[in-house]
C-alpha cells in the first residue's frame, strides 16, 4: 500500500523521518515531496535514504524517468498527508494553487488526503488561515488538529504539531475500507476498581490492550466508536474516537446504561469485578488481627445489556481457566443474551491478560469457532466484522 508524505518547511519537519519509519514498519510503500523551503529544515537524501525511494523536490526533476511523476506519483498513492503543514501550503492547497511538486502532485491525485499544520499560534488562529482549513475539510480533506505546546518561536500555545501516534493512527486509518460508516461502535476496555478504603482497592489484570484494539479496528473500520475504558490507562489510545473514563463497576454501568441506546454495536470487553465491599471505610483500615471484609455482588452490566437490548448487535467475553471451557462460555452466551461471545481461556498458552496476543473462541447462535494464536489486533478485525456482519 502506497502512502505520499508531503513535508513543509516547519521545525517540526525533523518529526516526519520518525513518521516515515513508522509507516515503514506497518510495511507500507512511502514516498516523500518536499517543498523546496522545507530541505532548509531536513535533508531530502534523509528521507530517500529510509523510504528507497528519491524524495522529490521540484516538478522538473531531470534525474527521474521519462514519466510525468507528479502524475504517476498522484495515481498511486492510496493515502497523502501533509506534515507537516505550513499555513502557506495550507492556503495553497485549499485554493488550488499548483506551484510546485508537492502542490502539483497533491492536485492531480484523488485519494484520501490529510492535512497536519503545525505553525505559530497567531498564524493558525489568524481568520485567514481557520477559513483556509475550512475550505480544505469542505474539499474532503482531513485535518489532524495541532496540539498546545512549546513553539519554536518561544510562545506556548495551539501549533504544535499532533503527535506520531495520532498522525500514524489516521494515515493507517485511511487505508481501510469502511463497510462500518455510520454505525455506532461503543467498547468497553480494562479492569475496576472496587474502593475498600482511601489507600485500597479491589482490580484485576486486564490491560485494555483487546479493548482498546477493538476500539481501533471499529474505527479503521469507519465506525463512529465511543470507548469505555479505566481511568488510570496508559495505553495510547485510537485517534478520532469518543473516550469515557470509568473507575467503579457503577461508573462503567452508568456510561454503558448512557451509551447504549444508540448503540448498533456494544462490545464488552472490560474486565469487571463480580464484587465490591459491601460498606467502604472512609478512614484507612489499620493493621490488627485477621481482617475480613464482607462483599457483595456487582451488577452484570452485560445481562442487563442483553436484557434491554433492541437491534443492537451484543458482544461479550468470557474470561475461563477450567478444562469445560467452552460449555460455560456457551452458557454466559445464552444468560446474557449475546449475539457473540469471544471465548479466551487464560490457560492457554499466548492468551491472557498483559500480552500482546491472543487465542480465542467465536461463539454464536450457531457454532463456535477456534481462531489460531494471532495479535490482539488482528484478531479484534476478526471480531468486530463478525459481529457487525462485514467483510
Ligand atoms: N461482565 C459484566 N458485569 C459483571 C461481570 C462480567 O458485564 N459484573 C461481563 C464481562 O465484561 C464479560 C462477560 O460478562 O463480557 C463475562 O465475564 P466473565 O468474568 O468471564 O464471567 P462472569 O459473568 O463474571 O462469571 P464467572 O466469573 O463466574 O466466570
Amino acid at each position: 500500500m502506497s502512502v505520499i508524505l508531503g513535508v513543509t518547511s516547519s521545525i517540526a519537519a525533523y518529526k516526519s523521518l520518525d513518521l516515515v519509519s513508522r509507516l515503514l514498519k506497518r510495511g507500507l510503500d512511502v514516498e516523500v515531496i518536499m517543498s523546496e523551503n522545507a530541505t532548509n529544515f531536513v535533508s531530502p537524501e534523509a528521507f530517500s535514504a529510509l523510504t528507497k525511494h528519491k524524495t522529490s523536490v521540484l516538478t522538473f526533476d531531470k534525474n527521474i524517468n521519462y514519466d510525468v511523476k507528479h502524475i504517476s506519483l498522484a495515481q498511486k498513492a492510496e493515502v497523502f498527508a501533509i506534515v507537516p503543514a505550513t499555513a502557506n501550503v495550507i492556503a495553497k492547497v485549499a485554493h488550488g494553487i499548483s506551484d510546485d511538486m508537492l502542490t502539483t502532485t497533491f492536485l492531480a491525485c484523488d485519494c484520501p488526503k490529510i492535512i497536519a499544520p503545525a505553525m505559530n499560534t497567531k498564524m493558525y488562529e489568524n481568520p485567514i488561515t481557520k477559513d483556509n482549513l475550512k475550505l480544505c475539510q469542505k474539499y474532503g480533506m482531513k485535518i489532524i488538529e495541532p496540539a498546545v505546546g512549546h513553539l519554536a518561536c518561544g510562545d506556548v500555545g495551539k501549533g504544535h504539531l499532533a503527535s506520531l501516534d495520532d498522525l500514524e493512527d489516521a494515515i493507517v486509518s485511511e487505508l481501510y475500507p469502511k463497510p462500518l460508516a455510520h454505525k455506532k461502535i461503543v467498547v468497553t476496555a480494562g479492569a475496576t476498581k472496587e474502593k475498600i478504603d482511601p489507600v485500597r482497592f479491589i482490580t484485576n489484570y486486564s490491560s485494555g490492550k483487546m479493548g482498546v484494539s477493538l476500539a481501533r479496528a471499529a474505527k479503521y473500520l469507519g465506525a463512529d466508536v465511543t470507548l469505555l475504558i479505566n481511568k488510570d490507562t496508559n495505553l495510547v489510545l485510537p485517534y478520532g474516537i469518543k473516550v469515557a473514563y470509568f473507575e467503579s463497576v457503577d461508573d462503567l454501568f452508568e456510561l454503558s446504561k448512557a451509551n447504549f441506546e444508540k448503540a448498533d454495536g456494544f462490545v464488552m470487553c472490560a474486565a469487571v469485578s463480580d464484587y465490591k465491599v459491601k460498606t467502604y471505610s472512609d478512614e484507612k483500615i489499620k493493621k490488627g488481627g485477621e481482617l475480613h471484609l464482607e462483599l457483595e455482588k456487582t451488577v452484570d452490566i452485560l445481562e442487563y445489556l442483553g436484557k434491554h437490548k433492541g437491534n443492537q448487535k451484543l458482544c461479550g467475553f468470557a474470561m475461563e481457566t477450567a478444562r469445560d471451557d467452552l460449555k460455560l462460555a456457551r452458557d454466559k452466551f445464552k444468560r446474557k443474551h449475546c449475539d457473540l461471545l469471544v471465548l479466551n481461556n487464560l490457560k492457554e498458552e499466548g492468551a491472557g491478560f498483559r500480552g500482546d496476543t491472543n487465542v480465542v473462541t467465536l461463539i454464536d447462535e450457531k457454532k463456535d469457532e477456534k481462531l489460531p494464536l494471532g495479535s490482539k489486533s488482528e484478531l479484534a478485525f476478526e471480531i468486530i466484522r463478525r459481529l457487525m456482519g462485514v467483510e
